[in-house]
């Protein structure tokens, strides 16, 4: 699925709707935000965490790697591989340890080997003066989720 998101305000009504589509239980997934510096992957995240139940602040995880959320649906955990050199790194981080959860990670690439399996991605490209985004299954769990979104998006247009 690809649509235009004009501006901010539509980058976190698509991170809503992609809530809205997730299962009761977010246990184990795990959703990879792409996209050059500054494209959009921490609005879309911020506006997910929030429309997952979180009602404070969501600080950038750039220099903590994670930021963790207990949320309704399980354990939420905001990640930011940009800092990170090496997988050796994570792995010494604890990263098994948010198996358990549901992993938002951004810039994924930079740990290509821990973050092969996952579940959905949301990939952004400028196309100013907005983004242009393409929202994919790479699982069984993710086709799922897809299908519900694309369900809400016939008759919730935000674009
Ligand atoms: N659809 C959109 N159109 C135009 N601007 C947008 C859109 N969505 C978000 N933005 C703006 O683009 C910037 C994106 O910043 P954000 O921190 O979300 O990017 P990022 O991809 O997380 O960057 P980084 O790689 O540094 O972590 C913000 O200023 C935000 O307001
Ligand atoms: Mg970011």
């Amino acid at each position: 699925m690809n649509v235009f998101l004009p501006d901010e305000r539509a980058t976190e009504a698509l991170a809503t709707r992609l809530a809205a589509a997730m299962p009761p239980s977010t246990a184990g997934l795990t959703l990879l935000l792409r996209g050059d510096l500054g494209a959009g992957k921490s609005t879309f995240a911020r506006a997910l965490i929030r429309s997952l139940g979180h009602a404070g602040a969501v600080p950038s995880p750039t220099y903590t790697l994670v930021e963790p959320y207990d949320l309704p649906g399980g354990m939420v955990y905001h990640v930011d591989l940009y800092r990170v050199s090496s997988e050796d790194e994570l792995r010494y981080l604890g990263w098994t340890e948010l198996d358990e959860g549901f992993r938002i990670v951004e810039w994924p690439d930079r740990a290509p080997g821990i973050t092969a399996r996952a579940d959905l991605c949301v990939e952004f490209e400028y196309e100013e003066p907005g983004r242009r985004v393409t929202v994919s299954a790479l699982s069984p769990d993710g086709r799922r989720i897809v299908a519900r979104f694309e369900r809400t998006r016939a008759t919730e247009p935000v674009d």
